[in-house]
């Protein structure tokens, strides 16, 4: 392209003088004519570039489609129906469930009466997201089946399905959005007043407040600028303004501080009221109103009952307790050393 240009210059100059020479054609003519011609060599390269910016394009966008593409493993199946609101509960049957080869998860079953609300105990990497993540079905069940109302929920559509689950994660999953759409989550339609009362709820309205541009503050990837208290108050947040009649909570109040865990725990108290909670807390102090407490090892269950029967069994959950009483007690005597 360059020696190109420099060629049809050198013509352009060589033919223009003999012209002005010959007299044909003025100087002035001749100069505002090559003027006229430097000025339209820059654009003319900078449109050469365009194609390469075509083209990275193209490959960029090869590589997002093939992703788009990706047909899911969990699909709506061709006969699925809609699944009304929950009104009798969900069943776990039989459920054996594995990532890769072992079983993470061994023969479950558990019936769970709408409205009840029923926590899982046990020691880290005992199967307990795993369970709660078959209910939305982020995992379909290696064997055994999971009812909602007596229908199984692989014949249900995925939409209707989720549509009735409120959510919060172990891990929180924001948005690099605004604070108002993070707790919105998509839906548009949601007015002002309900998210605000959501968040108020959920004790983070102070803290948005305290936001550059409050509601409108921009989170960063993964609410990067925010702290892992105030994420989780914003999934909080999110999971109160969805009022679904299920509702999962996967350590939802494990990073705030006892203060504010007391204050979300009475918003949370309130949200499970008339709702089919499955809850899990590593802090059991926050699960002892439990209708029941199961208690998860190893993929199986080991004992179930509510907090009082279980402390008078003496066995895995009562070992449990007295263990963390008295590491609370400890911290608390160090503290008050310090
Ligand atoms: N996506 C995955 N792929 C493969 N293995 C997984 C995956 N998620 C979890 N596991 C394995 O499954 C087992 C159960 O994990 P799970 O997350 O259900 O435990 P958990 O009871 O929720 O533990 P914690 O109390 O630490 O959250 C673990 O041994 C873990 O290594
Ligand atoms: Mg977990």
């Amino acid at each position: 392209m360059e020696f190109l240009g420099g060629l049809g210059i050198a013509t352009i100059i060589f033919y223009g003088g003999y012209q002005v020479i010959k007299g044909i054609s003025t100087p002035g003519t001749f100069f505002s004519f090559l003027t006229a011609l430097f000025m339209l060599y820059d654009p003319v390269r900078k449109l050469t570039n365009v194609n390469n910016t075509i083209q990275q394009g193209i490959a960029g966008a090869k590589r997002v489609f093939g992703i788009i593409d990706i047909v899911p493993d969990i699909r709506n199946s061709v006969t699925a129906t809609d699944l009304p609101k929950i009104s009798t509960g969900i069943d776990i049957q039989n459920v054996t469930f594995a990532y890769e080869e072992t079983p993470v998860l061994k023969n479950i079953n558990l019936s769970i009466k709408a409205g009840e609300v029923v926590a899982f105990v046990g020691m880290s990497g005992g199967g307990k997201t795993t369970l709660v993540n078959l209910i939305p079905r982020f995992y379909d069940v290696t064997e055994g089946r999971i009812l909602i109302d007596g229908s199984d929920i692989r014949e249900v559509t995925i939409e209707s399905l989720r549509g009735q689950i409120a959510i919060v994660t172990q891990q929180t999953i924001l948005f690099n959005d605004t604070v108002r759409n993070n707790i919105a989550y998509g839906n548009i339609e949601e007015t002002e007043e309900n998210i605000i009362q959501a968040a108020k709820a959920a004790n983070a309205h102070d803290f948005i407040m305290n936001l550059p541009d409050g509601y409108d503050t921009v989170i960063g990837e993964q609410g990067a600028k925010l702290s892992g208290g105030e994420r989780q108050r914003i999934s909080i947040a999110r999971a109160l303004l969805k009022d679904a009649p299920i509702l999962i909570l996967d350590e939802a109040t494990s990073s705030l501080d006892t203060e504010a865990e007391i204050e979300v725990q009475d918003a949370l108290e309130n949200l499970m009221k008339g709702r089919t909670t499955l809850i899990i807390a590593h802090r059991l102090s926050t699960i002892r109103n439990a209708h029941r407490i199961i208690v998860l090892a190893n993929g199986e269950i080991m004992e179930e009952g509510t907090h009082e029967s279980l402390m008078e069994k003496r066995r895995e959950y009562f070992r449990f307790y007295t263990m963390q009483f008295k590491d609370e007690k400890r911290n608390g005597i160090e503290n008050n050393r310090q």
